[in-house]
């Protein structure tokens, strides 16, 4: 019993701030939702896929130092809770609407939300505020990157070429 209480004293807690959070502006919890279906977490958020999604959410969207190396070259998740912090409500509305990036960043899911969806992740991201570290830079595809980094596989023989 005791420890029953104890345990929807822990989850009320956690969910506590988010209820607070979405009570003062419902975009927030609105795109706390968008950007965990959306995937961005995967890449964006150190450790989550290897950690079942079991990353504080104070410390979501700072990026990573994980590489994505291919024909494109090395690629790092950037972080978003500053490069979103820096805009405005409309730039980031303008900016993912033509988001252009080098794989593995799905940005033609981006440039497909709705504007109300995108107004929810910024509302969201801004509410965390901005945190962490930049991501490493781009390495172009005839140099090596400083590990860790995931190498994508060569086209298979007979692909289609370019
Ligand atoms: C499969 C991994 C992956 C997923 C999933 C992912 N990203 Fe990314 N994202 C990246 C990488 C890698 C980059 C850096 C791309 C580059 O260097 O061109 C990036 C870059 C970005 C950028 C910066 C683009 C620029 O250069 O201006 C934004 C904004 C962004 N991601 C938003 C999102 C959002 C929002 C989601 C969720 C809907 C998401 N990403 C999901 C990997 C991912």
């Amino acid at each position: 019993m005791v420890l029953a209480v104890c345990g929807a004293a822990g989850a009320g807690m956690g969910t506590g701030v988010a209820v607070a959070a979405s009570k003062a502006d419902p975009l927030v919890a609105r795109g706390k939702y968008v950007v965990t279906i959306g995937g961005c977490n995967d890449c964006h958020t150190a450790g989550y896929a290897q950690k079942d999604g079991k990353v504080p959410v104070k410390d979501w969207l700072e990026g990573d130092i994980l590489g994505w190396r291919g024909e494109w070259g090395t690629t790092y998740p950037v972080n978003l809770r500053n490069y979103i912090n820096k805009l405005t409500e409309k730039q980031w509305i303008a900016t993912a609407k033509n988001l252009k990036a080098r794989p593995p960043m799905p940005a033609a899911n981006v440039r497909q939300m709705t504007e109300q969806d995108l107004k929810a992740v910024y509302h969201f991201v801004k509410s965390l505020g901005p945190a962490g570290n930049e991501a490493p830079a781009y390495v172009p595809p005839d140099k090596t990157p400083n590990p860790p980094f995931v190498q994508f596989p060569g086209p298979p023989p007979g692909a289609p070429q370019k």
